[in-house]
This record gives C-alpha cells, structure tokens and sequence, in this order.
C-alpha cells in the first residue's frame, strides 16, 4: 500500500467492482481505447491487477481518496506486456472516473509510484506509453518528468489501420528522476 497526502494505493476489493465497471464503461473515460470494457472485462481487469499485486507485492493499485474514503480508479505500474514492441521493463499507468480529472490526483499518485519504483524496486527506469491523440496522459507524463523517447510504435492490441493504433513512448530514468524531484 502506497500513501500520498490526498490518496491511498491499495490492493483491490469486492466494493470496487461497480464503480470500476461504471468508469469503464464511460465513453469519455475510454476515449483513447478502440472500445468501453465491459463489465466483464472490467471484472477480468481487476483479478489481473489483484493477482499481479498479490505475487509482486506492487502492480496497478485501486486508488482510493482518504477524505471522501471512495474509489476513483487506478494508478500503478506493471511489467511491459510481452507482446508490444518496446523494449522489457515496467510501465506506470492510470485510468481515473472523470469526476475526479483535473484534480492532480493521477500526477500526486503516478509520483508516489514512481518513488516506490526507484527508492524500493532499485528499477533503473520506467516506462509509459499511450495513443498520441491521448494529451491528458502525455500531460501527466510530463508532469512527473518523463520524456517523449520519440519512438512511436504501433500497438497490436488494437485493430490494425485504427487511428488509436500508434502510440507514444515515455521513458524516465533513476537519474531523471533525481534532478526532477530536486527541481
Ligand atoms: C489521464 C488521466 C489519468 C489524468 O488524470 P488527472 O487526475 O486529471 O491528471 P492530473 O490532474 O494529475 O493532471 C496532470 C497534468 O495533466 C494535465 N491534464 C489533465 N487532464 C488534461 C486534459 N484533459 N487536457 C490537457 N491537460 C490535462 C493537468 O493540467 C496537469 O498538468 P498541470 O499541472 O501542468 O496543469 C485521466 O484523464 C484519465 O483517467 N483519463 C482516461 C483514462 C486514460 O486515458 N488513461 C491513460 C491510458 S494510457
């Protein structure tokens, strides 16, 4: 479990399924993605995150607002999936309900992961990527000091030839995260 001053990181439970799903499957939420989950998509998602959790210890943690004690979706990390074409390695990611955008929470979690990825993991670097019409992500990439590696790929999850199938590449090293945080 990570803390932050407003957040809490935590392993998933049974009361986050509907509200997981209701994010889901709002069409705004999944603007990036070819398609809303389903609710048993959302369902499978969220066994996949408590299982990873489960055997790492870390993973894509439920977030969770301590002043309104309510799940507001996802921030965390998890080993690139095999099947993209980028380098092995551990990617940072985040999906929130939209009630809760604009607020910092993404950026003030995402930060607090990437501490627990460089002072506790020892990881020499962290990745992120998403489609690169998806500028509210990109912008909080760049808010925790990842760079745009400028090495865009295509992303075989999702239907050749769709205009979401080209995605961004964000890196940024242990180094890069020492003088950010300074600065
Ligand atoms: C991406 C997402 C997690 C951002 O969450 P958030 O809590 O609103 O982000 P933050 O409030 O921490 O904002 C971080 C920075 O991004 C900027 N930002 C956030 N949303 C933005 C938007 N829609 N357009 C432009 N900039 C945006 C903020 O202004 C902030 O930068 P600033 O402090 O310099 O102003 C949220 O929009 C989301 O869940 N989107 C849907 C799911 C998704 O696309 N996930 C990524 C898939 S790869």
């Amino acid at each position: 479990m990570l803390e932050t001053d407003r957040l809490i990181l935590r392993q998933w439970q049974a009361s986050d399924r509907q509200p997981f799903a209701d994010l889901n499957a709002d069409p705004d939420v999944t603007e990036f993605f070819p398609a809303p989950f389903s609710a048993t998509q959302s369902d499978e998602g969220i066994q996949r995150y408590q299982d990873g959790i489960s055997q790492r210890g870390w993973g894509f943690w439920a977030v969770e607002r301590k002043q309104q004690g309510d799940f507001i979706g996802f921030v965390g990390m998890q080993p690139i999936p095999d099947i993209l074409p980028v380098e092995p390695g551990v990617e940072i990611g985040w999906r929130l309900a939209k009630h809760s955008w604009r607020q910092g929470y993404a950026s003030e979690a995402a930060k607090a992961c990437l501490q627990f990825a460089f002072v506790k993991l020892d990881l020499p670097q962290i990745f992120s990527f998403t489609a690169v019409a998806n500028a509210p992500s990109q912008a909080v990439m760049h808010k925790i000091g990842m760079r745009n590696m400028q090495q865009n790929f295509i992303n075989p999850k999702v239907p050749q030839g769709h205009p979401l199938a080209e995605h961004v590449l964000y890196k940024i090293t242990v180094e890069q995260w020492q003088s950010h945080i300074k600065s």
